[in-house]
């Protein structure tokens, strides 16, 4: 007699999940037929013509690839070594002593996300009871992604809303109770979602304390070049990687190259000397090589083919210079229109804080009062993107916003 089985499907339990909200207001927007309705939602750099171009460097580099490759086969499951080599002197600059000393291995990664994903499931395996701090706010993937990587996760105060600058002296009273075991993640340069960055002397202080307690610092680095410039951008990492016995970083391309779609990023870790970092990077490898075996080859063979080239690096340069200047000076703009205006609130951090995204600080209210009355679109915690605005709708959005500020 054949035995009877209940019918459960494998899929039966599963739960509708809500669609990301930046997305949601992205199709709110589309739907919007104002022709004067203005995104500022988006997470990517936008030009003065609201396209996310393609750098000249990277068009350049991937002539010459196209050119010379000739097999699509595996390169290998650290990725190409010349991209980590020279990311690696990018981002701790050449010559640092934890260079020197052999204490950094890095793995290539799809994307920055890649890289939080391996360093992630890395610390895992090394302390299973680790707990990695968040900053208060951050970027929204970094909790569902570390969780998933199977991190016991926990915050820490960041942002002071109120005054629109970091809340230095609470980040350090709740470092001072950590210790061993204690992961802490901070952004490198322009803090997404806030804009408010930690000031060098600030990072040299956070540096010492971490190196007295034991706590581990896990630095994501998405926006190196877009603050001040490559080697201010990296202080952070910098001064860590010398004071402290072991630091982990998460590196990206996406938005400093532009590269989004090709997934290019850095897994690093620096240990406490080079034989424990021999050991480190094969556990790096090894876990790239359960998650997703090998990283897309194509992004990561244009840094290369740029950072080993004096004329496309100093191209590129030039091209992420401009990105940069562009989002400052949008910023200094529009904090100057706004003040002209006459607004009542003081928006004059808009131009102290680096990076694409800051909060104006707006009301959930507000913030549907401009999408549905001035079809100016932002996510409900009012961060904006600067690169959204431009010359032609910038007057229109510092009118809109004083408007529902009335
Ligand atoms: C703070 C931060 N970290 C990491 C990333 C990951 O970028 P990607 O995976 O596209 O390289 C982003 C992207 O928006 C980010 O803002």
């Amino acid at each position: 007699m054949l035995a009877v089985f209940p019918k459960i499907t494998v899929f039966e339990n599963l739960e509708f999940q809500p669609p990301d909200a930046i997305l949601g207001i992205m199709a709110l927007f589309r739907a919007d037929p104002a022709p004067n309705k203005v995104d500022l939602s988006v997470g990517v750099f936008q030009d003065e013509a609201g396209r996310t171009p393609v750098l000249q460097c990277v068009k350049r580099a991937e002539r010459r690839i196209i050119e010379a490759q000739d097999s699509k086969s595996y390169v290998a499951i650290a990725g190409n070594p010349g991209f980590n080599e020279a990311m690696e002197k990018m981002l701790f600059g050449a010559g640092h002593p934890a260079l020197e000393a052999g204490r950094v291995s890095s793995v290539q990664t799809p994307g920055g996300s890649g890289a939080l994903s391996v360093a992630g499931h890395v610390i895992v395996r090394a302390r299973p009871a680790a707990t990695v701090w968040l900053s208060q706010p951050s970027w929204p993937n970094h909790l569902p992604l570390l969780r998933l990587a199977g991190l016991e996760l926990a915050h820490y105060p960041y942002y002071d809303f109120d005054r629109h600058r970091v809340d230095f002296d609470a980040m350090v009273e709740t470092f001072s109770s950590l210790g061993p075991g204690d992961v802490v993640l901070l952004h490198g340069c322009c803090h997404n979602p806030c804009g408010a960055d930690l000031s060098p002397e600030q990072w040299d202080a956070l540096a010492d304390l971490f190196a007295d307690r034991g706590i581990v610092p896990f630095v994501d680095l998405a926006y190196q070049g877009l603050a001040e410039n490559l080697e201010a951008d990296a202080h952070g990492v910098r001064v860590m990687a010398e004071r402290v016995d072991e630091i982990l970083l998460a590196s990206s391309c996406s938005k400093n190259l532009g590269l989004y779609r090709e997934r290019v990023g850095l897994a690093s870790i620096v240990s406490r000397n080079a034989d424990e970092a021999a050991i480190t990077r094969t556990n790096l490898a090894q876990m790239g090589r359960g998650i997703y075996s090998m990283p897309p080859d194509h992004g990561a063979a244009i840094v290369s083919c740029i950072l080993h080239d004096e004329e496309l690096t100093a191209q590129w340069l030039e091209e992420l210079g401009e990105m940069r200047e562009r989002l400052n000076s949008l910023r200094r703009t529009f904090a100057d229109q706004l003040a002209q205006r006459g607004a009542d609130v003081d928006f004059s951090f808009i131009a102290r804080e680096r990076g694409m995204f800051s909060f104006l600080g707006l009301p959930r209210e507000q913030v549907i009062r401009l999408r549905e009355e001035f079809h100016v679109y932002m996510v409900e915690s009012s961060r904006i993107n600067f690169a959204g605005l431009n010359r032609s709708n910038m007057d229109y959005v510092a009118g809109s916003i004083i408007a529902v500020l009335q």
